[in-house]
């Protein structure tokens, strides 16, 4: 049988063809082509079957498909083996794309701007103050006497004796008085810095959310209100949280803010705050005989911290993907 032999032939063929077995894309594709293609080998193989008697034609399909199998085989066996940038043409274009990765805002940023919209939505504005500042608005407008430890080089950055990196938020307090009439209503988000031992617990800079009110019937009742609406919006309805009284030389009474741990069991605080000391009015010329108000501030660490149980300030710091990856 004339085809019988052709099959044979073409076995051969292939056999020299492919052995070695060519490693670079193109000389795979045209060996492909040439047996296996369109108009190649193969199929003209099978074409001729037409040709053979028609008790012939079982043995020689057999055999014919026996040659393509053996074919098939060995393209599939060296499928990895081939190197592949050598042939732009064996891209495949029906992949799926690489996706660009895209930034996300930062889990402090986050915190901070859900606090933001907190407050804006019962009425607070958002201003901004200096990060480097005097020491009459980080302390002394503040109501701390001159030889308080907080001025102490332990916990403040000097620029220069009467200039320092603000240790907290409250000297937009003092800004927003002297630019402004009362009735004001401000929350003032932005980066303070502490001298510190840095930790896990605390950092070099980290970022405070200030709050200020002042109105003609201001009470600590409104401050309670308020704070208690923050809390629950920020942590959840069910947030137990508690009062307890402080001391700020700023605030007169003053408090702090714990919410309860579940998880840890325990009592956290996570704000100060207390009526605008008389002492602060005056040294911004407003008459506290008229006008009340109260003031907090709040680390936005420590709150991200507690809402989504991060154990270690410094990694807000890092820049670690594998952490600023999961917000
Ligand atoms: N400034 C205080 C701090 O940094 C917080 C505070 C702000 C307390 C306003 C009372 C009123 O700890």
């Amino acid at each position: 049988m004339k085809l019988k032999e052709s099959i044979e032939s073409v076995r051969n063929s292939f056999r020299a063809d492919s052995d070695p077995f060519p490693t670079d894309g193109q000389s795979v594709e045209t060996l492909r082509i040439k047996y296996l293609g369109r108009k190649g080998l193969l199929s003209g193989l099978f074409s001729g079957m037409q040709n053979i008697p028609a008790n012939d034609r079982p043995e020689a399909g057999q055999l014919l498909n026996e040659l393509k199998h053996e074919i098939n085989a060995l393209f599939d066996s060296n499928q990895n083996n081939t190197d592949h940038e050598n042939s732009p043409d064996d891209f495949d274009y029906s992949l799926p794309g690489l996706k660009f990765p895209i930034g996300h805002i930062h889990p402090l940023q986050q915190t901070m701007d859900e606090i933001k919209t907190i407050f804006m939505d019962v009425g607070f504005s958002v201003a901004y103050g200096p990060e480097v500042d005097d020491d009459f608005h980080n302390f002394e407008a503040l109501n701390f006497p001159p030889d308080h430890p907080a001025r102490d080089m332990q916990d403040t950055f000097f620029i220069n004796p009467k200039t320092v990196l603000r240790t907290h938020t409250s000297n937009v307090q003092i800004h927003l008085m002297e630019e402004q009439n009362p009735p004001l209503r401000y929350i003032v988000p932005g980066r303070v810095y502490r001298n510190e031992a840095i930790s896990f617990k605390s950092y070099c800079l980290f970022h405070q959310v200030e709050g200020i009110y002042v109105d003609k019937h201001v009470t600590f009742a409104d401050q309670k209100g308020i704070l208690e609406y923050f809390v629950k919006r920020m942590f959840g309805a069910n947030t137990k949280m508690r009062f307890r009284p402080s001391f700020f030389p700023f605030t007169e009474p003053s408090a702090e803010v714990d919410i309860w741990s579940d998880k840890r069991k325990q009592w956290l605080e996570i704000l100060g705050c207390g009526m605008v000391d008389p002492n602060v009015f005056k040294s911004v010329n407003i008459d506290s005989n008229i006008w009340h108000g109260f003031a907090f501030g709040m680390g936005v660490e420590r709150i991200c911290m507690l809402k989504y149980d991060i154990d270690d300030i410094r990694l807000f710091y890092q820049g670690d993907m594998r952490f600023l990856g999961q917000f």
